[in-house]
């Protein structure tokens, strides 16, 4: 009996260490999650950075990824929950000065993936308030990093 424990044990921990070992290349291209946190890492890092804090323009991206540490105290203190919900469903309509719009519009394309109103909008508030919990306080001038 104890054999066979072991046994089982042994090949679990191979199982496991076989899937630890494939390739970052399987990750899949879509992230189902509704936690904020994990949709945040898996949609919005690449651009925003993993700390949100921003990132700089660069050749592909014409307009720098905003701080979205910095949305409240940019707003007098207070996090402007309904600004950024309608940015991140609808897009921020501001476009660059060589008219690109470098933020993508995240309504629809979670949309595209699920049909399912109520679940983009639940997606669309986990991610709201993912980084209404990442705002720091005090006055600071929101420019990335
Ligand atoms: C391809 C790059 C890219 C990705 C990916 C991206 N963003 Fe953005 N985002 C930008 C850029 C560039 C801006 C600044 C220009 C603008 O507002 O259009 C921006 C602006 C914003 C703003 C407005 C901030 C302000 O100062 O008002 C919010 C909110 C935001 N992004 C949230 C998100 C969220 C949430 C995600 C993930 C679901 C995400 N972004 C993914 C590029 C990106």
């Amino acid at each position: 009996m104890r054999t066979f424990v072991v046994a089982v044990l042994v090949a679990g921990v191979l199982v496991i260490g076989a899937r630890a070992q494939r390739p970052s290349a399987r990750e899949p291209m879509l992230q189902k999650t509704t936690v904020g946190s994990e949709l945040y890492r898996f949609y919005c890092s690449n651009c925003h950075g993993l700390d949100a804090r921003g990132r700089a323009a660069t050749p592909a991206m014409q307009v720098a990824a905003s701080n979205l540490t910095v949305l409240a105290a940019n707003h007098g203190g207070v996090f402007p929950r309904e600004a950024v919900r309608d940015i991140i469903a609808h897009g921020s309509g501001r476009g660059s000065v060589h008219g690109a719009n470098d933020m993508p519009v995240w309504g629809t394309i979670f949309r595209a993936f699920e049909p399912n109103d109520t679940m983009v909008d639940v997606r669309i508030d986990n991610l709201v308030r993912y980084i209404e919990s990442l705002q720091v306080s005090g006055v600071t001038t929101g420019q990335a990093h």
